[in-house]
């Protein structure tokens, strides 16, 4: 059995992979981590203060992160003091927190990092891949929406699609929201929505004169994330230390 423990376990997501890593037959929920000690499906919530010490005592083999950034840079040093793989897939990290994170795993565990874990979502950013190659000339719009507690904006996904487009179809300057009189000229806009209980929508417009094409990619239930953090934490086991994405877990050709 492959013993996980979860960081962020009182939070949505946590929640949701909590629940399918105990349903798991080869899986075992061992614990959680999060800023108040609790229970979740039969096990302990620690807080986070407490880490280190839950970390030597439950032994886990993958230590699975839904957090915030900042404290998922500590959750990732901890374990990686611990030698225990990784799966990330909190948002919003700085360059300088992602340079802290991979200093913190090499030499020491396997990460798997993913701004969306959705498979769905690795194939349209592979699909994007290939439209922005065929659609330079096109004027280029990025619309997400989250639910009302989102605290990252643009999201993660939003920019790991803008990453894509710079890459495919050349560097754009990126215009956030635009209001009063304004000129196009060749940005990218990216329009943030935050509302209700929207799990994710994004969509990319490709326009031109007499014509759009959209392509889009709408998550109805977080269970979509959390089965592909499954998915990475089987794959994760056994893997030499080092930096992986869900294109690796997946062998698609985008890393
Ligand atoms: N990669 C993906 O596929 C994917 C999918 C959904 C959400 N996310 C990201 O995952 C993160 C969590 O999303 P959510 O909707 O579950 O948020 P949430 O606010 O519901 O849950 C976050 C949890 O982390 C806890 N937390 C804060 N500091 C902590 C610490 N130091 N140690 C342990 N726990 C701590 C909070 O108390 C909370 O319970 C966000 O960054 C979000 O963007 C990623």
């Amino acid at each position: 059995m492959i013993k996980v423990v979860v960081c962020g376990a009182s939070g949505r997501m946590g929640q949701t992979i909590g629940r399918m890593v105990s349903d798991s037959s080869d899986l075992q929920l061992v614990g959680g981590v999060d800023v108040r000690p609790s229970t979740f499906f039969g096990q302990p919530i620690v807080a986070s203060s407490e880490i280190e010490a839950f970390l030597a005592e439950k032994k886990p083999d993958i230590l699975i992160d839904f957090t915030v950034a900042n404290a998922a840079v500590e959750n990732v040093k901890s374990a990686a003091r611990h030698n225990i793989a990784c799966v990330v897939g909190t948002t919003g990290f700085t360059p300088e927190q992602r340079k802290v994170l991979a200093e913190a795993v090499t030499g020491h565990c396997p990460m798997v990092i993913s701004s969306n874990f959705s498979i769905g979502v690795n194939i349209f950013w592979e699909i994007l891949r290939s439209a922005a190659r065929m659609l330079k000339e096109y004027d280029i719009e990025v619309i997400e929406g989250h639910h009302r507690n989102k605290k990252d904006a643009p999201s993660g996904t939003a920019k790991t699609i803008l990453q894509i487009l710079d890459e495919e179809a050349g560097t754009r300057h990126k215009i956030y929201g635009r209001e009063g009189v304004t000129e196009r000229k060749n940005e990218i806009g990216v329009h943030v929505i935050r509302g209700g209980d929207i799990v994710g929508d994004h969509a990319v417009m490709f326009s031109k004169n007499f014509e759009t094409i959209t392509l889009s990619h709408r998550a109805y239930d977080r269970a979509v994330f959390a089965s592909g953090v499954l998915i990475a934490t089987k794959w994760i086991i056994g893997k030499k230390p080092g930096i992986y994405g869900m294109g690796d877990v997946l062998n698609l050709a985008m890393k």
